[in-house]
């Protein structure tokens, strides 16, 4: 019996394609990075294809490092970029309009008339999420109003709307099957998370035809099976999840309480709250953390926009660093005295502020601000937004967070992590393995094959890599963020 799991994680910025033994060891690992295309001020799109083909590529390369054909792959576990809206012919399989991705804000304008036209707590009450732009529901609203003919072909059964996952599945099963994930689903404002069940009056609100809507099933299912043609074999997919809830799987947050925060391109904390959704109070986001054997794990979520995308920005559009990895060096050096703010807004504000309108700003340079200054203020800016969330978290759940589990690209720079420590007052832990969405998808595809016997299994391999304990005095810990508070407020443009 062939027993390991193939990942496939298409996020935002690449995709990956990983393996894992049956002891959730990583065998091998191919990325490529795909072009981001910014056509308007805050719009912010994908090609289909450059998605497709990076899929595509890393699963064939990912087999051939690791020496295995498609036969020895049990099951494919698939976790994507939430949000990112796409809108398919049936008949071709092509994409009608570049995806819109999650941090495009190019449907503000109709968020703010239902705003306005007072729809929110409705909306609040059935998807657990707020109106933003960030949400795939006015994203597809926006392609069929202004996809020449999109209207007239959705009518006519022509085409269909997924998420990433749905698209990839379309594809990887040849057109045949329109499925998505509870997950994703509860991404899409469409979605009662209640009842489980895309909301006829939300589809209605959104002017949204059902027929487009792929069918929605537990994390853990017979999704589909690949294209023989693909890789030489069918390949059942068993497992499907939104990035950040595999993320909260390969952490092993399965009980209340249990928190874990992930540095990618943005930055998303996510805590489980159990079987019964905890309503914010604080403007978070109420969520599917995971759906299995159709019981619903709920959970609270924190999501900010931009985080190693910060990073990024200095290498990149500042040119300040060539390499991700200097900037431990560099914020050393400064340490957290320089009374610099970066505030990375530049598609808005998310949790908790949810300010489309919002864009960044640096703050309080003087005469021997240098570049060390600047990146360092970009890494404090991820903890600072932290500390944002975990003051609204805390305030909703009233569960005391005792330690944060943290994930993604940019905890290898210890530095960052020690000042988030210091920053939220809480022991941060970062476990051995922080490839954790990858982890967390091949876990779920892994329960489905029988390779576990539960999550209690699963939680059994999650190892500590080093915990990072707080070691600034609370009143420094008050005074940078009040610091931080006051910068936000100044870049901020709230409409309503
Ligand atoms: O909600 C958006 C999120 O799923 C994107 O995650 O890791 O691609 O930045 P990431």
């Amino acid at each position: 019996m062939p027993d390991y799991i193939l990942a496939i994680d298409q996020g935002t910025t690449s995709s990956r394609a990983m393996i894992f033994d049956a002891r959730l060891q990583p065998v091998s690992v191919a990325q490529q990075e795909f072009d981001q295309h910014f056509p308007q001020d805050g719009w912010v799109e994908h090609d289909a294809e450059d998605i497709w083909h990076s899929v595509i590529s890393v699963v064939r390369r990912a087999l051939g490092d690791a020496g295995l054909t498609a036969t020895a792959i049990s099951a494919i576990g698939i976790t994507n970029q939430r949000e990112t809206t796409v809108l398919w012919d049936a008949a071709t399989g092509e994409a009608v309009h570049p995806a819109i991705v999650w941090q495009d804000r190019r449907t503000a304008e109709f968020c703010d008339r239902l705003h306005a036209a007072g729809h929110e707590p409705l909306i609040n009450e059935r998807t657990g999420l707020l109106i933003d732009p960030y949400f795939s529901g006015t994203k597809l609203h926006w392609l069929l109003d202004n996809v020449a003919g999109a209207r007239e072909r959705a009518a006519r059964g022509e085409l269909r709307f997924g998420t990433i996952d749905s698209f990839l599945l379309w594809r990887l099963t040849g057109g045949k099957v329109h499925r998505t994930d509870a997950t994703n689903a509860s991404r899409t404002l469409l979605f009662n998370i209640h009842t489980q069940q895309w909301d006829d009056q939300l589809l209605e609100l959104l002017n949204i035809p059902a027929s487009l809507l792929p069918e929605v099933l537990d994390n853990t299912a017979d999704f589909g099976i690949t294209d023989p043609s693909l890789f030489g074999a069918g390949i059942p997919i068993c497992a499907m999840a939104g990035d950040q809830q595999a993320a909260l799987v390969g952490q092993a947050c399965f009980h209340p309480g249990s928190v874990k925060s992930t540095y990618g391109t943005g930055c998303f904390m996510v805590m489980n709250t159990g079987t019964t959704p905890v309503q914010s109070g604080h403007r978070l986001l109420t969520t599917v953390a995971y759906r299995l054997a159709g019981e619903t794990t709920y959970a609270l979520e924190g999501s900010i926009f931009v985080a190693g995308a910060a990073i990024q920005w200095l290498r990149d559009g500042l040119k300040l660093i060539r390499h991700a990895d200097e900037t431990e060096a560099l914020a050393e050096q400064v340490g957290d005295q320089s009374g610099v703010y970066l505030v990375p807004a530049f598609t808005g504000l998310g949790a908790p502020y949810w300010d489309p309108l919002a864009r960044g700003a640096i703050l309080g340079l003087t005469r021997d601000t240098g570049i060390a200054e600047i990146v360092t203020a970009g890494l404090q800016s991820v903890c600072f937004q932290t500390r944002d969330l975990l003051e609204a978290m805390q305030a909703d759940s009233a569960m005391p967070m005792s330690t944060l589990r943290v994930d993604g690209g940019m905890v290898v720079n210890n530095w960052m992590v020690q000042a988030l420590a210091n920053t939220l007052g809480v022991p941060v832990d970062r476990p051995q393995v922080t490839e954790t969405t990858a982890l967390g998808v091949a876990c779920l595809a892994g329960l489905h094959v029988g390779l576990f016997t539960g999550l209690e299994d699963l939680a059994r391999h999650w190892d500590c890599e080093r915990s990072f304990a707080p070691v600034m005095p609370e009143a420094r810990r008050e005074e940078l963020y009040a610091g931080w508070l006051d910068a936000v407020e100044r870049v901020r443009r709230p409409a309503h």
